[in-house]
């Protein structure tokens, strides 16, 4: 089938796509988006998410076709003409290691910090429950997050 969506503001189309095709593969394997990582495939990792109508989904849990005539927001839209202050504050905070889950944090960062500029602790730690990084030891992620708050 044929599905049509907006992906980072641009309308996209991506044709032969199976029923059961994840919108995951569809994006890095049909538009060229690889930004959105694939670790577990199973909605445990958070390493997939994107916006879907403004709202942070795994990927890879939702069927290529349920996107049809919506709007996708992958890592790739974050930047605008530089880093968005999320982004910049991982860097800053080497808050990336292998940078496999990366995409994921900046994402559910950004969403955490869209709904609520200045976060506790607790607040991170629940917000970011559902992204699992293997090498950082999580410390440095919640620096950066902190810092993004900040600098926002
Ligand atoms: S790849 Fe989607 S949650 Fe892990
Ligand atoms: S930086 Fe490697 S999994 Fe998080």
């Amino acid at each position: 089938m044929r599905i049509e969506l907006t992906v980072n503001g641009v309308a996209r189309e991506a044709d032969d796509v199976w029923e059961g095709e994840s919108l995951l593969y569809a994006l890095r394997e049909r538009l060229g988006l690889p930004g959105s990582k694939n670790a577990c495939e199973q909605g445990e990792c958070g390493s997939c998410t994107v916006y879907l109508d403004g709202a942070p989904v795994c990927a890879c849990l939702v069927a290529a076709g349920q996107a049809q005539g919506r709007e996708v927001t992958t890592v790739e839209g974050l930047a605008g003409d530089g880093l968005d202050p999320v982004q910049q504050a991982f860097v800053e905070k080497g808050a990336v290691q292998c940078g496999f889950c990366t995409p994921g944090f900046l994402m559910s960062t950004k969403d955490l910090l869209d709904r609520d500029p200045a976060p506790s602790d607790p607040e991170i730690r629940e917000a970011l429950a559902g992204n699992l990084c293997r090498c950082t030891g999580y410390e440095k992620i919640l620096d950066a997050v902190r810092t993004a708050a900040a600098n926002r």
